[in-house]
């Protein structure tokens, strides 16, 4: 059990000597964006914002749900679990749907969940909060599902009751974030590497456009369809060819037409993945600087040929673009909406963030939220 984390003040009152408390984390991602379902790699990290759960057996079989966010309870016999889309309650659910559907049986439990993974910032408060509802399931019951089922567990939450058909970075960053450490993996394989990531004179900031575009959703099924598709063309000619992972960019450009939206869609992910791979090698290298370029490519890249920018999200990046004390910045995770990440020195960061507020301001109408985050364990059992 892990000690190094407390138990949230809202959740307190829950505990008793019945119940655990597990935590799971959101997530940052230093670069490859939209590869994971293309097979290729990611390089994420857990943070320091988390979705608690406290949990408790119960006798009957029915599940009572409490979230301290929203005030609400929400009870379900445990014959009659189904999707409630857009409400806190169907992560849970649709956690406990994949444990049914695996023929195990869930008695009946009492869950309170709280979290400070701010909501709809693509820090992947969803998938924090199907892992933290996996892992204590898991624990509760002896399950004894091991991390990378977990994982893939509440991806398939995710997929099923939020209609998400999401990668599978979220969820393993949850579950298998390390202090300090970044986490290389191959979605293909699902082999990982984790990285130390020591930046003593940087910061990671997020910048929050405090934003979500309705498209987000729906424009991420859309994109995974397109890859897809492009993936058919490319099989004509090479049939070993099984997801963009395996494409090069000589092969898009030969078997897709370059007016084709597709095109410009395939040629942004087989560069995103070569981008990563030489990325690392700069982190390697201890070249910062030649990262921070890479990430203001990425940013383009997703702007301009992905489709999944938006112009808060380009706002941000286009008014660090030249800053001297900013590295590197783009836009993370789904797109539409949410944060950039930014590497920033040390010193700049209050001011950097004071200017930009005003500029965001003026531009937008709107509030520029930031977090400056750090690096922590992913999902433990915590009491
Ligand atoms: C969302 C998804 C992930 C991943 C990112 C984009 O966060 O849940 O699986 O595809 O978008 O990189």
């Amino acid at each position: 059990m892990s000690q190094q984390y407390p138990v949230p003040a809202p959740l307190k009152e829950f505990v008793n000597s019945n119940t655990m408390v597990v935590r799971s984390p959101g997530r940052i991602n230093l670069i490859g964006e939209h590869t994971d379902y293309n097979n290729g790699f990611v390089l994420p990290a857990a943070i320091d914002k988390a979705v608690y759960v406290v949990i408790e057996k119960k006798e009957e079989p029915v599940y009572e749900l409490f979230s301290t966010d929203f005030n609400e309870s929400v009870t379900i016999s445990a014959n009659k679990v189904q999707p409630a889309f857009g409400h806190w309650s169907t992560y849970i659910l649709g956690v406990v749907a994949q444990y049914q559907a695996k023929g195990w049986q869930v008695p009946g439990f009492r869950l309170a969940v709280y979290g400070d993974v701010p909501l709809g910032a693509g820090l992947s408060s969803s998938a924090a909060i199907e892992c933290a509802t996996a892992f204590a399931l898991n624990e509760l019951y002896g399950f004894g599902l091991n991390r990378r089922d977990l994982a893939l567990l509440a991806q398939k939450a995710e997929h099923e009751f939020a209609g998400v058909k999401c990668g599978i970075m979220d969820q393993f960053a949850s579950v298998f974030g390390k202090k300090d450490h970044v986490i290389r993996l191959d979605c293909r394989s699902l082999d990982y590497e984790y990285f130390p990531l020591s930046l003593p004179d940087y910061e990671i900031v997020l910048l929050d456009t405090n934003v979500k575009h309705s498209l987000a959703s729906s424009e991420y099924n859309v994109r995974r369809a397109q890859c897809e598709a492009g993936v058919a063309m490319i099989q004509k000619k090479y049939p070993q060819v099984l997801s963009l992972r395996d494409a090069t960019i000589d092969m898009v450009r030969e078997c897709i037409p370059g007016d084709d939206i597709i095109f410009l869609r395939c040629k942004y992910v087989v560069e995103e993945t070569d981008r990563l791979v030489t990325g690392c090698e700069d982190l390697q290298r201890g070249d910062l600087a030649a990262f921070g370029q890479k990430m203001f490519r990425t940013h383009d890249g997703l702007s301009k040929e992905y489709g999944v920018s938006c112009p808060e999200l380009d706002y941000l990046v286009d008014a660090v673009r030249n800053h001297p004390a900013v590295i590197g910045a783009r836009m993370m995770g789904g797109g539409f909406g949410g944060c950039t990440i930014n590497i920033v020195r040390k010193e700049a960061v209050k001011e950097l963030v004071n200017s930009l507020a005003d500029g965001y301001k003026k531009e937008t109408g709107l509030e520029l939220k930031h977090y400056e985050v750090n690096i922590e364990d992913g999902s433990s059992r915590i009491s």
